[in-house]
């Protein structure tokens, strides 16, 4: 089967967070269930300069006003087509955002043609190669369900994920003229939301089906608490709405091989991590004990519920704890942890910024990873956390709920712990769930248990994969 993939970023090339490393992990892991996967990506500057040698294959005279050249190249094993579009994508700062960290003023034009763009592709743009499925990923993409759906050419069934609805691509009416889409589409089943254009909501009505990335948030989604507005669309639609928990590339993540650590180990030589906890503690200038190091690996924003962290913060340093903080986001949020790093030198530190190679490090040497979101769809650093021996503590929402078990007094017995959950994601709980951490860390036996137990689990996309070739299968038989 063949598939075409769109995303707004792709790991290694570019990443501001888990939908990166969705992008670039399940093509790889769909081979071996025959799904070939071509990935459709802009031309961020981060991507022409690691891509050379990629070659011409489609040019667009018009893409929403735009001409813009198809590129097609190998990288990482990925099969690639870069949508070329200078005037649109070869600009300093993230994929979203300029240097000043202001929303660059016109994605909706950007993601558009991206839309635009892979929508031709799936109608048969392409000489030799035309997709049996395609695959979206948020609202960056949401439009092109509506641009297949509004084709006068039959197009092949689509598949949108919600990786997180909270970023929904709502834009003013006044966009929609020079979107390219028959007025017709400018109404409530189409791509109309509260007044203006809304680019998820267009695809979650559109694609012949959605999925998110954990079973629960597949659930919590269909709730006002967590459908951020969309509860009614994906109820009218709950029947084509699926639940799949993301995986995590063992190879790029892995304690036994990992170039990033300062020692290698596994489940047998667990005291190997001593030599990665220390580099944690000199990397971030903090004293060196025998007490818990606990670790954050995370944007800092709201959803993260790191202002409940930021509260804790005393407390943990009260019990004998140290904290290390790698993240950057919200202003007054890296600014408590600054400040809970003046008040505790030595035993809170932070690291305001992006670093990949200082996560691996930190998966390796801290003893346990926090993350108290308030929604969490899927959810990867606890992934890479029960692979790494570093325990989990998370709130008892999406997919940490789906991926932790937690360590009560039946789980313990039957030794199939690997975490510590809470609920609600309130700072009593998270106070509470940390306390309890510290009596299991107090437990060198139990806490090995549970190490082992995590790193035994199955965190690859082994299952996952599965799951979606079951789902791609379906989606292609019911269009015959
Ligand atoms: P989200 O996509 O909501 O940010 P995920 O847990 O799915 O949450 O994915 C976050 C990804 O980004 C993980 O791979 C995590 O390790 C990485 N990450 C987040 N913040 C940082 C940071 N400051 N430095 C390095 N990696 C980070
Ligand atoms: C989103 C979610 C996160 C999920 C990731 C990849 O950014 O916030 O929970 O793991 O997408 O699916």
């Amino acid at each position: 089967m063949n598939v075409l993939s769109v995303a707004s970023e792709i790991y290694p090339l570019v990443k501001t967070g888990g939908l990166a490393d969705v992008a670039g992990a399940l093509p790889l892991a769909l081979e071996e269930h025959g799904v070939r996967t071509r990935t459709l990506v802009p031309s961020y500057p981060a991507v022409m300069a690691a891509v050379k040698h990629a070659t011409p294959c489609h040019a667009f005279d018009d893409l929403l006003g735009e001409p813009a050249t198809l590129l097609r190249v190998e990288h990482h094993g990925l099969d690639l087509l870069i949508l070329d579009a200078p005037a649109l994508f070869d600009r300093p700062g993230g994929p979203y955002a300029g240097p000043d960290g202001l929303d660059h003023p016109d994605n909706w034009r950007r993601f558009a043609a991206l839309s635009r763009a892979g929508a031709e592709i799936a109608l048969g743009a392409l000489d030799g190669w035309r997709p049996d499925l395609v695959h979206l990923h948020d609202w960056q993409t949401g439009l092109l369900p509506a641009y297949l759906r509004y084709a006068e050419r039959p197009a092949p069934p689509s598949l949108m994920t919600i990786h997180n609805i909270a970023f929904q691509g709502r834009y003013g009416v006044d966009i929609f003229p020079h979107l390219g889409l028959p007025p017709d589409a400018y109404a409530i089943d189409g791509v109309e939301y509260y007044g203006g254009v809304g680019y998820l909501k267009a695809g979650l009505q559109a694609a012949t089906a959605i999925s998110t990335v954990s079973p629960t948030y597949a659930e919590e989604i269909l709730t006002p608490e967590f459908g951020m507005g969309l509860e009614g669309v994906l109820a009218a639609r709950a029947g084509d709405l699926h639940g799949i928990v993301n995986g995590i590339d063992t190879r790029v993540w892995d304690p036994e091989h990992d170039p990033l650590i300062a020692a290698t180990y596994g489940p047998s030589k667990l005291k190997r991590r001593r030599e990665n906890k220390n580099a944690v503690a000199e990397r971030f200038g903090l004293e060196q004990d025998d007490g818990p190091l606990f670790c954050v690996v995370s944007r800092l924003t709201w959803q993260k519920g790191m202002d409940l962290l930021a509260e804790v913060t005393d407390e943990i340093v009260a019990q004998g704890g140290r904290l290390a903080v790698l993240g950057a986001g919200d202003a007054a949020l890296e600014n408590s942890f600054h400040a809970a790093a003046r008040r505790h030198p030595g035993r809170v530190a932070t690291h305001t910024g992006y670093d990949e190679p200082l996560s691996h490090l930190m998966q390796a040497g801290s003893d346990a990873i926090l993350i108290p979101s308030r929604f969490e769809p899927c959810g990867l650093t606890q992934l890479y956390g029960l692979r790494y021996g570093c325990i989990p503590v998370v709130a008892r929402t999406g997919g940490l709920n789906d991926t932790v078990i937690d360590a009560s007094p039946a789980a313990l017995a039957a030794r199939a712990a690997t975490g510590v959950s809470f609920s609600p994601a309130t700072t009593h709980a998270l106070q509470r769930a940390i306390n309890r951490t510290f009596r299991l860390y107090r437990e060198p036996k139990t806490w090995a248990e549970m190490q082992k137990q995590g790193m035994k689990t199955d965190v690859s996309w082994a299952k996952s994969a599965s799951l979606y070739a079951r789902l791609y299968s379906s989606m292609t038989m019911k269009g015959r």
